[in-house]
């Protein structure tokens, strides 16, 4: 008998395609956003789950869904899925990596220029009628050449934007779990490895590139706000609930720091509305993967990883391979 999948929100119509010729496939192409409830529902009969970032598999969605054998979540990150309850049920799990870092970076040095050099600020001035004459110091902004960059989570997202700096000439600090190897650091446009406060304090430029965990909630709060330079930017293209949102939105009405970009929020797509008010932060809905070749990459990776898990092989991006298979 054929595998059950669902696909829980809408995705290219080749990939559907492609998973209809191995298993029975229930898609959502209308992509409505299924409540927890209507989740468990669907996946009561269903093998394998192809994900988004945007739904929810918790632990009671994973206790309801008796024949589930492998959640394959069509992003990087994976805090939308409670791991330790998949792992304890048996039910494998894996994500996107790689195929989405270079597209990601790229996307960070948009936000970062856009956001240094006031581009959507000057933009709506100017679409709003207001440009009557040249101002000597019409939107100033904050250089990016010269400058040092902090960013804090050096994975491969966060190396593929150290490497973009070069042709910046800028120096770049970084703070992560753990140290880089040299020659990581080397490639990474001799990034130096400094504590988070002192980053923090030293950075005209932070970026943010690490994965959420429930430890790393607030990692940038008003305190750490406190500590960068009133001149400074942050942006942040890892996943909301990293920044305090209201702690930001008080640090940039307050011209604690000059600005923001920011590409992830907390309670995302309603997030707070505070931001909405403030011309010093330059907003994006989660689109730093969003090239047409990184989307297409990425719902193939999910793909690939589905069909491996119920057809018997390892998947390629497993991350539990602790869960063991499902009969
Ligand atoms: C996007 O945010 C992803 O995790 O892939």
């Amino acid at each position: 008998m054929r595998h059950k999948i669902l696909i829980a929100r809408a995705v290219f119509p080749d990939v559907i395609e492609r998973l209809e010729r191995h298993f029975e496939v229930e898609s959502n192409q209308d992509d409505r956003i299924f409540s927890g409830s209507e989740l468990m529902e669907k996946l009561r009969d269903k093998d394998g789950l192809f994900s988004t970032l945007s739904e929810r598999i918790t632990a009671a969605v994973i206790a309801a869904s008796p024949k589930l054998k492998a959640v394959c979540n069509m992003a990087v990150g994976y805090n939308n899925i409670e791991l330790d309850a998949a792992t304890g049920a048996g039910v494998m799990v894996t994500n996107t990596p790689d195929v989405l870092n270079e597209t990601t970076a790229d996307f960070a040095w948009a936000l970062l220029m856009a956001t240094a050099r006031r581009v959507t600020e000057a933009e709506h001035w100017l679409r709003a009628g207001k440009w009557e004459k040249w101002r000597y110091d019409g939107f100033l902004g904050a250089d990016l050449h010269g400058s040092t960059l902090g960013i804090i989570g050096m994975g491969r997202i966060g190396q593929a934007i150290a490497r973009r700096s070069t042709g910046f000439n800028m120096r770049v600090i970084y703070h992560n779990r753990s140290r880089l190897a040299a020659d990581l650091e080397t490639h990474a446009n001799q990034a130096q490895y400094v504590s988070r406060e002192e980053l923090l304090r030293t950075a005209d430029h932070v970026m943010l590139a690490l994965p959420y965990s429930p430890q790393m909630h607030h990692t940038i709060g008003a305190a750490e706000l406190a500590l960068m330079k009133p001149t400074a930017t942050l942006v942040n293209i890892a996943r909301g609930g990293i920044v305090d949102d209201a702690a930001l939105i008080a640090a940039l009405r307050d011209h604690r720091i000059a600005s923001a970009g920011l590409d992830v929020f907390e309670n995302e797509p309603a997030f707070n509305a505070g931001f909405l008010t403030l011309s010093n932060v330059v907003l994006t809905p989660h689109i730093a993967s969003a090239s047409e070749a990184t989307r297409r990459a990425m719902a193939d990776c999910a793909a690939d990883n589905l069909i491996a898990a119920l057809s018997g092989a390892q998947p390629p991006n497993l991350l539990n391979p602790e869960a063991g298979r499902k009969e």
